[in-house]
């Protein structure tokens, strides 16, 4: 037996003690003069979680980002960030005229300037190394994915926030980037918010999942949200293969947060054994 779930029961207490690092408070969000597109919305992530959004397409998952992020303000509500937060963002959509003459060692220095050795380096962890001198242009879906996560990660994020960061990759790609994702987060103790359509794979890594859909409909550890039925009902049970690779098991207890009290409700065991679960 490892010493890895009183190490993991150690940073959760730690995690659930420190100061969050974004919080919302009955955010909605409007763009112009329609129909909120987001309300209600109650939301807090502490140091080193890891948080996965998902809903339909359209639900709100970008503009929550967004509205948390302050780059689009609340119609209502109020949202508060740690001072001086260092956020490493990637965008859901970044198009890039495939003709630009773009290095990626000059797409990784646009945000802030960086010796080459940073640049070699952060290019290797990310898995890519020897890119820099490529065209932009010429990358492959996963290789830009991760070249896009160097930059976030260039300037040393106390939260990485990503936006359906696998779009376009396949099933093993998806994979390899969360396996990516949680080892950089092991190593520099960034909390992740990440958006997802990839319910499985994202799920086995996650803290917390919320499930939003215009509003939050339910939240919790991956399994309470998996077996709740505001999730089935969102979802449909066509995850039912999926769910298999998605349960795996914790000896600790999770932090919840504030707002997840009514899944508490649905006679999950918050208790449950961490061996050998997780496929990697
Ligand atoms: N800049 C915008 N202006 C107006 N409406 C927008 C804008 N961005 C998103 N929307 C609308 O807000 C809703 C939620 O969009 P979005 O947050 O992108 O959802 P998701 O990321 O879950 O697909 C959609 O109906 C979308 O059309
Ligand atoms: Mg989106």
């Amino acid at each position: 037996m490892s010493a890895a779930p009183a190490v993991a029961a150690r940073d959760a207490v730690a995690r659930a003690e420190a100061e969050p690092l974004i919080r919302a408070e009955g955010v909605s969000v409007a763009y112009g003069k329609a129909q909120p597109v987001l309300s209600g919305i109650d939301f807090e992530i502490r140091p080193g979680e890891i948080v996965t959004v998902v809903g339909p397409n359209g639900s709100g998952k970008s503009t929550f980002l967004r509205a948390v992020l302050g780059m689009v303000g609340a119609s209502a509500g109020r949202v508060w960030r740690a001072p001086k937060l260092r956020v490493g963002y990637v965008p859901q959509r970044l198009h890039l005229d495939p003709n630009l003459p773009l290095t990626v060692a000059r797409f990784l220095r646009l945000l802030q300037p960086l010796p080459d050795a940073e640049v070699l380096s952060l290019l290797a962890r990310v898995g890519v190394p020897g890119l820099e001198g490529r065209s932009m242009g010429t990358l492959s879906g996963g290789q830009f994915q991760r070249v896009l996560l160097a930059q976030a990660l260039a300037g040393r994020p106390q939260i990485l926030v990503l936006d359906e960061p696998t779009q376009g990759l396949d099933q093993s790609g998806i994979a390899a980037f969360y396996r990516l994702i949680e080892a950089v987060r092991r190593e520099i103790g960034c909390a992740v918010l990440s958006v997802s359509h990839d319910l499985h794979v994202v799920m086995s890594a996650s803290d917390r999942v919320i499930c939003l859909n215009g509003h939050i409909c339910c939240q919790g550890t991956p399994h309470v949200v998996s077996n709740a039925p505001e999730y089935r009902a969102l979802f449909g049970l066509g995850t039912q293969g999926a769910l298999a690779l998605y349960q795996h098991n914790h000896d600790h207890n999770h932090e919840h947060g504030p707002g997840d009290d009514h899944l508490s409700d649905h006679g999950q065991s918050p208790t449950h054994s961490h061996e050998g679960g997780h496929d990697r």
